[in-house]
């Protein structure tokens, strides 16, 4: 693998207890793949390009399997950038806390600005066909409360199915979660050995990605 974009959507920096353990994945990742560019992107702290009137129509011109117009080539320009750094990327690492029982809202806006036709999926006669497609993934989320299966909560989990199903949907079904939780519900004790058993997880998993 020649490089790994690495999605961060927290803005919590050093106290983040996602980064954690994406950190202890990077490190053994590194350690074993030492040509593999990382590219870091944090969406939490980067300024987005907002979705404009212009951009969405753009969008709607290639639903109807049209080109893009000069004007509208030039608007989707901060788009076409952010779809180029995601697609030249082999393998995606996402650090993700949950908030309100799915992805932080940056995450969202970035879903919003990559996942478009003809350069992330298209439609065929046979249906929807994903177009980043040999790629891997792995997501790190951490979660104040407990939504394991078997757990009372498992069903508020959105984060973990959304994220699936929409990078499923663009061709990415690789893609392997590991979940710090509880990190709040539960105190600092239960947190510290949550993370260090994610931690365990996350070093595994860099072995086989
Ligand atoms: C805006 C916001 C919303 C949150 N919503 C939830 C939630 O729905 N469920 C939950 O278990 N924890 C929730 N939390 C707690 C975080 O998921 C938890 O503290 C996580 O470990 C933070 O990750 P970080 O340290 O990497 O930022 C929320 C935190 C914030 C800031």
């Amino acid at each position: 693998m020649k490089k790994i974009l690495h999605i961060v959507a927290t803005p919590r920096g050093e106290d983040s207890r996602t980064l954690k353990v994406s950190q202890a994945f990077l490190r053994a990742f590194t350690g074993k793949n030492p040509d593999c560019k990382i590219d870091e992107l944090n969406v939490a702290t980067e300024n987005l390009p907002g979705l404009s009137l212009k951009m969405i129509s753009g969008k709607y011109v290639l639903l109807g399997g049209k080109e893009l117009d000069d004007k509208l080539k030039e608007a989707w320009k901060p788009i076409e950038r952010h779809i180029e750094r995601f697609l030249s990327a082999e393998g995606y690492l996402i650090s993700a806390p949950m908030w309100n029982f799915g992805i932080p809202y940056s995450l969202k806006h970035y879903i919003d600005l990559i996942i478009q036709p003809k350069y992330l999926f298209r439609y065929t006669d046979k249906g929807v066909e994903g177009l980043a497609k040999n790629k891997k993934m792995i997501v790190i989320t951490s979660r104040g409360g407990d939504y394991s299966p078997g757990s009372p909560f498992n069903n508020y989990d959105f984060q973990e199915p959304y994220l699936r199903a929409v990078f499923g949907f663009v061709g990415i079904s690789d893609i392997v979660f590991i979940n710090a939780q509880p990190m709040d519900a539960l105190g600092q004790e239960v947190q510290d050995k949550k993370i260090e058993e994610a931690k365990v997880l996350a070093k595994k998993a860099a072995e086989s990605f």
